[in-house]
């Protein structure tokens, strides 16, 4: 079984007080939050001591949005993973495309850093995803097959089996527009695929989040498919109710039966 994740990624919005509002919002709406889902925040670096104490008593779980990828030095501006983890967080988002975008993050530089997270238990989400041309150009699976290949180079199954993939494709972020189900699917099944590939079974156990304009209206359908266990929502997740909503969806949809997929089969 796969445990659903339904992971908001707040990126450069709120401080303090923002953060601090939205929790409280968030759990005003009292969401059910069983052991068949697991809920996360990513609030800003400078949110996160508060987020977790504000967190002490619930079901949520916090992350960070990026992490550096040494130990600890001469790095101005930087956040290792030692200080993530003595703040208390779980996870955190590596690779994201506006990373790789805004910040040149490169593959070679997102494993290093998901290297230094499970140095340090913890669990990182890695972000893959194709621009709009590169779909255009047919050219999607392989960008994401050479995303996913150089995430996961080298290590074993125990950790492998600690890291969530989030398929974002670039299009679909902060647009409005989402990837179609079989879309999403589609792509959930080929990553599903080439980590069978590389370490068999334990690719049943590795949770494939779907990110890209979910929101209560649309993630019915995307969270019901086969190989999507969960969202990683940006806009939806700033705004209680929808985020409330999308995880109680989540909640009526449980625990996946984890069942071989005819179309984790498919090629580049
Ligand atoms: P949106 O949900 O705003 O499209 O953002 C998705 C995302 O980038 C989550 O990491």
């Amino acid at each position: 079984m796969r445990k659903l994740l339904i992971a908001g990624n707040w990126k450069m919005n709120g401080g303090a007080e923002f953060t601090s509002d939205l929790l409280s919002a968030i759990k005003n709406q009292k969401p059910t939050i069983s052991e068949e889902v697991d809920v996360l925040v990513c609030p800003t670096f400078v949110s996160l001591s508060m987020a977790i104490d504000q967190l002490h008593e619930s079901d949520i779980l916090v992350g960070a949005q990026n992490v550096h990828e040494a130990e600890k030095g001469a790095y101005t501006g930087e956040i290792s993973a030692s200080m993530l983890v003595e703040a208390g967080c779980s996870y955190v988002l590596v690779g994201h495309s506006e990373r790789r975008a805004y910040y040149h993050e490169d593959d070679a530089l997102v494993h290093k850093k998901i290297q230094t997270a499970l140095a340090h238990e913890l669990s990182p989400v890695v972000c893959v995803g194709e621009l709009l041309a590169e779909r255009k150009e047919g050219r999607h699976f392989e960008v994401v097959k050479t995303q996913t290949l150089a995430a996961f180079e080298g290590l074993s199954d125990e950790q492998v089996v600690q890291i969530v993939v989030a398929y974002e494709p670039v299009w679909a972020i902060g647009t409005g527009e989402t990837a179609s189900p079989e879309q999403a699917q589609e792509m959930h099944a080929f990553i599903r695929s080439i980590l069978a590939e590389q370490f068999g079974d334990v690719a049943q156990a590795i949770r494939l989040l779907y990110g890209g304009s979910m929101k209560p209206a649309n993630a019915q359908e995307l969270l019901s498919r086969a190989d999507v266990d969960g969202g990683l929502i940006g806009g939806a997740s700033l705004d209680a109710e929808s985020f409330v909503s999308i995880i109680e969806i989540a909640e009526s949809l449980s625990t996946k039966t984890i069942e071989p997929n005819p179309s984790s089969t498919s090629e580049v």
